[in-house]
């Protein structure tokens, strides 16, 4: 047996899997957000740590096998967000999460300072406000005293290992968020920490995603019921948990996974290619391998945004049902999924939503479908910009939100015109954590060769040509959108 953890944002989620790749056991506990002003988002570390260990010891319990059977743990992470130890390895103040956006101007200062080519030659990404750097720089701006006595910072499930192993270390898989690495060459960029004067030993000992790291603490093994032998594999980012988890370990694979945000992310072999930043280019889970990443900021909440205001008292089930019956298009109704502005392709927080087209014949199923195919556009533009790469996108494997309905699978088939592939199950990046334990421990010489036998697929669907043809006018349309509403919203 291996043990997958996910620690998430809003909760974190335990899986226990056996040799059949089965999921024998699972268990969630959630934890809040704190929120002290407009754009904070924080959590206490402790909170993480506390809730895993109810949450292993529940797991155990309901166990009926032997403790000693459970070969490893490993995790995926929440990423970005910062924790900051002092020279005891005690937390100094709350995490500043991945969605805190308090850190514009320490963003600009990253450009000013390093300068944006510089910069993406390096970390191969832009300086966003959810990255790990930016939230170090407000630290150290904001509450010096605070920053004086750190001594070293960790991402989110870094810290939880190190709660659980006493042992201090990251990966390159969440490292890549950080903009403090140089990603295609796998260590810290000394020159980026020079320019901003951080002491280079403030980043982590860095290891591989399954590289054991030592075994449970005594303590923590005894308040969780599991042996202190167990091994402890350093574990992921929960996307590249999540790549793993869906299978996307070779060329030409890729990943559309609807959340309240949705991604997609395309398996890269080279840590060479040139993005120009507009989708993020991280460390794979998987030893030298890459992965380019487009983010839509209100995917699946597009959709939970129109049911709560327009069909509160329908299930998603309800609200979908006859969506096929509307034609390609939506009857002539267009939607652009800006609630919460977007990330790929405009990295533009001021952009808002919209539907044009709007007559007095539309029904709520015209809306319905315009939502999804709005929704899917905005990824669409991540898949065309791996395209315009050069990369070739023929197989899409769908999960989360986007691969509960038939519909909605077959208008991304068409949209994205390739193959759209759903899985049997989909257990998201704590699979992805668990193949890593799993891989760690042995039991297989090959992430592909466990990732086989823990993922199978379940449904194909093809592109249409008819519909592909009407989509490629569509989305044009769709892109003009943005442009001609962009100065509206200024
Ligand atoms: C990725 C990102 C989110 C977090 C969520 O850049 O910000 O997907 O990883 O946990």
């Amino acid at each position: 047996y291996v043990i997958g953890i996910d620690l998430g944002t809003s909760a974190v989620k335990l899986i226990l899997i056996n040799q059949t790749g089965t999921i024998v056991e699972e268990v969630s506990k959630s934890y809040p957000l704190i929120h002290e002003k407009s754009g904070y988002s924080e959590q206490e570390p402790e909170q993480w740590v506390e809730k895993t260990r109810e949450g292993l010891a529940e797991l155990v319990n309901k166990f009926n096998g032997n403790v000693t059977d459970i070969e490893g743990i490993s995790y995926s992470g929440q990423m970005h967000g910062l924790v900051l130890l002092d020279e005891s390895h005690s937390v100094l103040r709350n995490a500043i999460l991945w969605n805190d956006v308090r850190t514009t101007a320490q963003c600009k200062q990253i450009y000013d300072v390093v300068g944006k080519e510089r910069l993406l030659d390096i970390t191969k990404n832009p300086a966003l406000e959810g990255f790990t750097l930016p939230k170090i720089l407000w630290v150290k701006e904001n509450e010096p005293e605070l920053f004086a006595k750190a001594s070293v910072f960790l991402l989110p499930k870094d810290y939880l290992r190190y709660r659980m192993t006493g042992k201090i270390h990251s990966e390159y898989s969440d490292a890549a968020g950080t903009l403090l690495l140089n990603v295609g060459e796998k260590k810290w960029s000394t020159e980026i920490c020079q320019l901003f004067e951080l002491n280079e030993e403030l980043c982590p000992p860095l290891v591989e995603s399954h590289e054991c790291v030592g075994t449970l603490t005594d303590e923590f093994a005894h308040q969780t019921g599991l042996s202190p032998e167990t091994k402890v594999f350093a574990g992921g980012a929960d996307n590249a948990c999540g790549a793993i988890g869906a299978g996307i370990l070779t060329e030409g694979t890729t990943l559309c996974s609807v959340g309240t945000s949705g991604v997609v992310l395309s398996y890269e072999e080279r840590n060479d290619r040139d993005f120009a930043g507009k989708v993020h280019y991280f460390n794979h889970g998987k030893e030298n391998a890459f992965y380019t990443m487009g983010v839509t900021l209100a995917a699946g909440y597009s959709l939970s945004w129109f049911k709560e205001v327009f069909a509160e008292h329908e299930s998603f089930e309800q609200l979908l049902d006859g969506i096929d019956e509307v034609p390609v298009g939506a009857n002539g109704l267009l939607f652009t999924p800006y609630l919460a502005g977007e990330r790929t392709p405009h990295a533009d927080p001021t952009i808002r939503a919209s539907f044009i087209g709007m007559e007095g014949a539309h029904t709520k199923k015209d809306f319905a479908r315009a939502v999804l195919e709005g929704i899917t556009f905005s990824l669409h533009e991540s898949i065309e910009i791996f395209r315009e790469s050069g990369k070739v996108i023929e197989q899409i494997t769908s999960i989360g939100g986007g691969a509960k309905n038939e519909t909605w699978l077959q208008i991304q088939a068409d949209i994205f015109n390739a193959k759209v592939v759903k899985l049997q199950s989909e257990q998201g990046p704590g699979i992805g954590a668990a193949i890593l334990a799993a891989y760690g421990a042995g039991w297989s010489s090959t992430l592909q060769e466990i990732a086989d036998l823990f993922v199978q697929q379940a449904n194909v669907y093809e592109p249409i040509a008819e519909n592909v043809e009407k989509y490629k006018e569509l989305f044009s349309l769709y892109q003009d959108v943005y442009k001609q509403t962009k100065e509206l919203n200024e």
